[in-house]
């Protein structure tokens, strides 16, 4: 029984698409018991203020405060699995033999799931970096410092994540925008489509003439460009989904 009937234009599209980029944002997490950031009540956004604790400002103010709401973040993470939207992307790569996976995300579940080449937008949750140098550092001292210091030159360690007023990640930014205006199917799966640059992505590939189809059971800043809305959560449409393109043998 589908959850949302797919439309047959929709599965037209799917047979006959050749380069498909799918983007995913923190609702795609949010079967794995992982808070999103804007709904309303459950959305980190809503209980935390984000200047006080993703920015460098913060990190400079608090640099303590920053650092255990990032390890409370990541405990989260840790014992989060992936669902079976992550799953069934992951499936999605292997069958599909131009596809590619940006995942807004910094929890790093598309990769436990088995996506192989996922482009991070912004870092990874699960790293850890100099907040002086930029270098990751994968050991250090446990001296009970909070943050710990980077072995190397002394200065405070910090998540490898982007956060507000800094900038993406070059050569991934640079990725994303490419697959986005040269695919001909681009995916919006569980994002608000509200944080730039990534909410441009769909949009270039609407100017290129691909075909848009957003996940979401709400609607978003997306929704009314959007080629094909299915509305309901990723975890029960993305294996339908993979279910209707296995049947085409793809
Ligand atoms: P948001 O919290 O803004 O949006 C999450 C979206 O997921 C909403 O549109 C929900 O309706 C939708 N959603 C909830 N449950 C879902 C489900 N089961 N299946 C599908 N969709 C579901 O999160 P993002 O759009 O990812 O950036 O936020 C973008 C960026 O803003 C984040 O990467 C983060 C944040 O500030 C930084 O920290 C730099």
């Amino acid at each position: 029984m589908l959850y949302v009937a797919l439309p047959p234009k929709l599965i037209e599209r799917l047979k006959s698409a050749r380069r498909v980029v799918v983007l995913t944002g923190a609702g795609v997490s949010a079967e794995s018991g992982l808070p999103t950031f804007r709904d309303a009540q459950t959305g980190l956004w809503s209980k935390f203020n984000p200047e006080e604790l993703a920015t460098p400002r913060a990190f400079r103010r608090n640099p303590r405060l920053v650092w255990e709401w990032y390890a409370y973040r990541r405990k989260l993470v840790a014992d989060a699995k992936p669902n079976p939207a992550h799953l069934a992307l992951a499936d999605m790569e292997k069958i599909i033999p131009d596809f590619h996976l940006v995942t807004q995300n910094i929890d790093a579940l598309h990769q436990r799931a088995g996506s192989q080449k996922a482009i991070e937008l912004h870092g990874n949750i699960t790293r850890t970096k100099c907040f002086d140098e930029g270098t990751i550092v994968t050991t250090w001292d446990d001296t009970g410092e909070v943050p710990p210091k980077c072995p190397n030159c002394g200065g405070l360690l910090r998540p490898d994540v982007v956060w507000f007023e800094e900038a993406m990640p070059e050569a991934e930014t640079a990725l994303a925008f490419r697959l986005s205006a040269n695919c001909d199917l681009f995916f919006s799966i569980g994002t608000s489509a509200v944080v730039y640059p990534a909410a441009s992505l769909p949009h270039e590939a609407l100017a290129r003439g691909a075909t848009v189809v957003e996940i979401n059971p709400e609607s978003t800043a997306l929704t009314q460009k959007a080629d094909f809305v299915l509305t309901g959560p990723a975890g029960v449409i993305l294996p339908e989904l993979l279910a209707t393109l296995r049947m085409f043998g793809t």
